[in-house]
């Protein structure tokens, strides 16, 4: 199935809410289709921007070429009943309803991830994570195609350990850009795996549900599925719905920072919220921007969360100028008070 609209409105089709047009926006379901929509931005030379749910965007401006759009398609659940599960995802699907169907069926994985907004071949591209987990603990392979003018788009696998996934970063954000299409993810996930509760507010409710499941002596629910129903509650206490406020969730990224400057900034800030990574120390970015005072704190139609001050909101009927200008000021404002540079999160399409 493959359809076609000329001068499509994106408003609705990001999460922001931006207004902004495609000027072709193609929707398919299926390889013929998807092959189909790339032959035809070929033959009418438009740049191809694939686009999932729209949540990690912010649009500056309309989109001259071709933005396409892969529809959900079906899981093929044949090898479900095993221990260890190797799922094929198609790039459509939804990420949250992969994450209850996963758990329900007791797989670990993605329980840690539920009400990530947006479409699984999105999750590779920021490697989305939550809760001490990332799409990288699971992913095996991305299918897609290479793109390249003047050439037939080519059909690849990429191994996950090529992608050189790291917090909320990708080569497909890197050198990959605008290169590579992703259809499909293949993701290994567990029945007996040990849960992921190193978030003390996560492991006290799990154990509280399950104690009260005991109980009750209530019919058995996976624990995966808890985990998963347990994240998903703790993000709506915390994280606005984009339905009802839109939002394109954290706005900026947690800093990585040397311990050395961790340390500095611990000795004079000491509730600085700090973890410890591979790659050095994360800094809390909601903290500092709720220190520098701007919870609630509004410019034109956005403002600041009021209760995780990482989010930027749209009450409806903003311009994008408004947006970047109160980005900036947080910027500024955190650079000022800890020395630290903030990084936009969500991709910035000027
Ligand atoms: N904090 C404040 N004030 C705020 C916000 C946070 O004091 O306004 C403090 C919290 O009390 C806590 C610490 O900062 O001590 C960290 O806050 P939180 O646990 O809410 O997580 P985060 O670091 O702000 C990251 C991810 C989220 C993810 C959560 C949970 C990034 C950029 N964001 O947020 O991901 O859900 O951890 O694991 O890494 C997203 O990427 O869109 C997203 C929502």
């Amino acid at each position: 199935m493959i359809s076609k609209q000329e001068w499509a409105d994106l408003t609705p089709l990001n999460s922001l809410n931006l207004p902004a047009r495609a000027r072709w926006l193609v929707k398919t379901s299926g390889r013929k289709a998807f092959l189909e929509a790339l032959d035809f931005a070929a033959t009418q030379n438009l740049p191809v921007f694939p686009l999932g749910g729209g949540s990690n965007l912010v649009l500056a401006r309309d989109l001259e070429g071709m933005v396409l759009q892969q529809l959900p398609e079906p899981l093929d659940w044949s090898g479900a009943a095993n221990q260890t599960v190797t799922l094929r995802v198609p790039a459509g699907y939804n990420w949250h309803q992969l994450v209850l169907e996963t758990t329900s069926r007791g797989l670990f994985g993605l329980e840690n991830l539920a009400l990530i907004p947006g479409q699984a071949g999105a999750a590779p591209i920021q490697n989305i994570g939550a809760y001490g987990a990332e799409v990288s603990d699971c992913l095996e392979t991305v299918e897609g195609y290479w793109l390249e003018p003047g050439k037939e788009p080519r059909a690849d696998t990429l191994a996950a350990k090529d992608c050189e996934l790291a917090y909320r970063n990708s080569r497909f954000k890197q050198d990959w850009k605008g290169r590579f299409i992703i259809t499909a993810l293949q993701l290994c996930l567990q029945k007996n795996a040990q849960p992921r509760l190193g978030y003390a507010d996560l492991a006290e409710r799990v154990a509280s549900k399950q104690e009260l499941r005991n109980h009750q002596q209530q019919a058995c629910i996976p624990l995966a599925r808890i985990i998963a129903d347990t994240v998903t509650d703790i993000r709506r206490e915390k994280l606005p719905d984009p339905a009802r406020l839109p939002n394109a969730g954290s706005f900026f990224k947690n800093p990585l920072v040397t311990k050395q400057k961790a340390e500095e900034l611990k000795q004079r800030w000491p509730d600085l919220p700090v973890y410890a990574t591979k790659d050095g120390v994360k800094l809390a970015a909601g903290w500092m921007i709720d220190q520098c005072g701007f919870k609630g704190y509004q410019k034109g139609r956005f403002a600041v969360h009021e209760r995780q001050a990482l989010v930027l909101v749209h009450q409806g009927g903003g311009q994008v100028t408004e947006l970047l200008a109160l980005a900036e000021e947080i910027k500024a404002s955190v650079e000022q008070r800890f020395g630290v540079e903030l990084e936009q999160e969500p991709e910035l399409i000027a």
